[in-house]
């Protein structure tokens, strides 16, 4: 297809406000999709990403549809992208964007703007797309098409009689916007003649075939048969297949410029075909990548540790198959006095660790305990020496100089009369205002830079509650400050509990170490002596309580006598302590550490 005939756009919206089903209704009308074939969301693939309704991973289809040009009409081939709904995505996201011309601002117009959108169309500017802004879901009882048009409007600094109004659910204006996309975005532009440089927006696990990549080609052609060479990296593979996709994979005898398609070359791991690396031929390689490469980098890390010891095979054959899927997933084998073998694993955030951690229990039927997730800290000592520390029980002991947090710049909306909520709380998380916008008169958009360990913690579920689920909140990294870090270690019987060591500001230590020793008093059963349940700061004791001694003796049940009942109970006795672990001296169920460690 010549590039004049092509338009490569996305659909960028806040979650929930419906662009699967438009998407969908999309592949519908242009005939691409049977309506008797048409599965819900045939974009979403995996069942995760069914049952929460959120997109992980992008894909692009081709959509053909017919259009009125100056003297009659001519098929275009419309290429959708589909963009990771999420804010841990943000760099896939941005991928997915620069690999079109044009993006389509999806707004629920029973919503209005929220956080992702506004966070979405930063991105999407940054892009330099085209914008062609859409009201949702016009059908709703609710909808307030006028008011909403008059804010998206406002936003992008157009007319409101501009903005498109449709329905997903009913197919209401979605030929017109096709139409629109034809007419509004420009064609894409390249150099035919070039050396061929094409961009990398995904790369997904396929167990048949192999990685497949989805690919944007900026200039020049890519071939069935040659070699192609990943710029990062150098590495070459052999082109076993390339084409596009619409909605099944199309062989194709070769992708020019502007095109959008898939490639297989037979590698089995996604690593090997990074999102924002540039693909080239090994003939006649290009001269310089296509900008905007990064290295995925965790942001979160936890320690995951099998319930049940004897499955840390199967957690690690699980974690090295579900890696194959996931450029972003990284590992390491770690002990854990309190939980035994695990793994610690890093994550691009809350989300893709949950995710992570479902598919682990679900696809691998694996029970798990999870550590409390904690960011990445850069510790700089007096003597010069840099620690990274990604496990708070490694925080160096002795002369610590400077302590590095990450940071993040979050972007929160909510109705005007939530605002003193807001700030509170954004001050009891460290936060600082960076600006304010009223959007409307009701409605306020916030900007704050926030320490990525307050949100990590339990951030979002505060916000929602202290705005009765009105706020809405998006955030991207954004570097990283010197803080005044310390960590709390928890002992038990004067032992130090791995697996509760946190680091956390210096004015919340005492809460923490309060509140973990108050936590574990009441979920540790009393033992045949006292224990102490300390919170301390190196070697400064900050908070204490006590479990009093008891004597179990199960056996004075027994009034004497029926010797076969004692011995039971005592067999009985002997398996309960299986499921015990041993800190020192003192015995805490496995139950005890599972509580403990879940964020209420
Ligand atoms: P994520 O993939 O999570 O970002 O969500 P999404 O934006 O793709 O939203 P989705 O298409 O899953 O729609 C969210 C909800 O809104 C679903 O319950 C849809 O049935 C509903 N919905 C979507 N479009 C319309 C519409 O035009 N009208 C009405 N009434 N409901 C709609």
């Amino acid at each position: 297809t010549p590039p004049e005939q092509i338009r490569n756009f996305c659909i960028i919206a806040h979650i929930d406000h419906g662009k699967s089903t438009l998407a969908d209704r999309m592949l519908q009308i242009t005939g691409v999709v049977e309506p008797r074939q048409m599965r819900a969301q045939y974009l979403d693939r995996m069942d995760i990403e069914r049952e929460r309704g959120i997109t992980i991973k992008s894909q692009a289809v081709r959509m053909p549809w017919a259009a009125d040009v100056g003297d009659g009409q001519d098929v275009f081939a419309l290429n959708m992208i589909d963009t990771p709904g999420h804010v841990d995505f943000t760099y896939e996201v941005s991928r997915s964007l620069a690999a079109c011309e044009g993006a389509v601002l999806l707004v629920d117009a029973a919503q209005g703007i929220e956080a992702q959108t506004l966070a979405n169309l930063y991105l999407a500017m940054e892009n330099d797309l085209a914008i062609i802004p859409v009201l949702n879901k016009i059908d709703l009882p609710a909808a307030q098409p006028e008011k909403y048009a008059e804010e998206l409007a406002g936003l992008i600094g157009c007319d409101p009689g501009d903005v498109l109004k449709v329905s997903g659910k009913t197919g209401e204006g979605v030929e017109a916007l096709l139409d629109e996309i034809v007419a509004q975005l420009p064609p894409p532009e390249g150099r035919p003649e070039a050396p061929a440089r094409a961009m990398i927006f995904d790369s997904v696990y396929d167990t048949y075939r192999g990685v497949v990549t989805y690919v944007r080609v900026v200039d020049g052609t890519l071939n069935p048969r040659e070699r192609i060479e990943m710029m990062s990296t150098k590495a070459t593979h052999d082109l076993l297949e390339l084409g596009i996709i619409s909605p099944e994979p199309l062989p194709s005898k070769g992708l020019g410029v502007g095109e959008v398609g898939y490639l297989i070359t037979g590698v089995k791991d996604v690593r090997q075909s990074k999102v924002g690396d540039t693909v080239t031929t090994s003939a006649r390689p290009a001269e310089s990548p296509i900008g905007g490469y990064k290295d995925p980098r965790p942001m979160v890390f936890s320690g995951l540790y099998p319930i049940d010891g004897s499955d840390y095979p199967t957690l690690r054959d699980a974690l090295d198959k579900l890696k194959l899927n996931d450029a972003a997933l990284a590992y390491e084998p770690e002990t854990s006095a309190a939980l035994g073998f695990g793994f610690r694993v890093g994550f691009l955030g809350l989300l893709h660790l949950e995710i992570v951690r479902e598919r682990l229990e679900r696809e691998f039927d694996l029970d798990l305990i999870s550590t409390q997730p904690n960011v990445v800290y850069e510790v700089t000592m007096e003597d010069g020496t840099d620690v990274r520390v990604t496990n708070p029980s490694e925080f160096p002991y002795g002369k610590v100089g400077e302590i590095r947090e990450p940071i993040v710049r979050a972007t929160i909306l909510a109705p005007s009369e939530y605002i003193g909520a807001i700030m509170e709380l954004c001050q009891s998380k460290r936060g600082q205002l960076g600006g304010m916008d009223y959007l409307s008169e009701d409605r306020v958009e916030m900007r704050y830079t926030l320490p990525l360990a307050e949100i990590v913690f339990d951030f979002f579920d505060q916000l929602k509650s202290k705005t009765r689920g009105y706020a809405s909140l998006d955030y991207q990294e954004a570097g990283d400050q010197v803080a005044d870090l310390v960590k709390v270690d928890i002992l038990l019987q004067g032992e130090t509990v791995d697996a509760f060591s946190a680091v956390v500001h210096k004015d919340k230590a005492y809460a923490y170490g309060t509140s973990m020793a108050g936590k574990l008093k009441e979920l540790i059963p009393r033992q045949q002596f006292e224990v102490p349940i300390q919170a301390a700061i190196g070697s400064r004791i900050i908070a204490r309580e006590n479990i009093r001694a008891i004597r179990k003796d199960v056996l004075s049940k027994c009034y004497g006598g029926d010797i076969s009942r004692k011995r039971k109970l005592l067999e009985k006795q002997k398996e309960g302590k299986k499921r015990m672990k041993n800190i020192g001296t003192v015995e805490v169920p496995q139950e005890a550490f599972v509580a403990a460690l879940s964020s209420d």
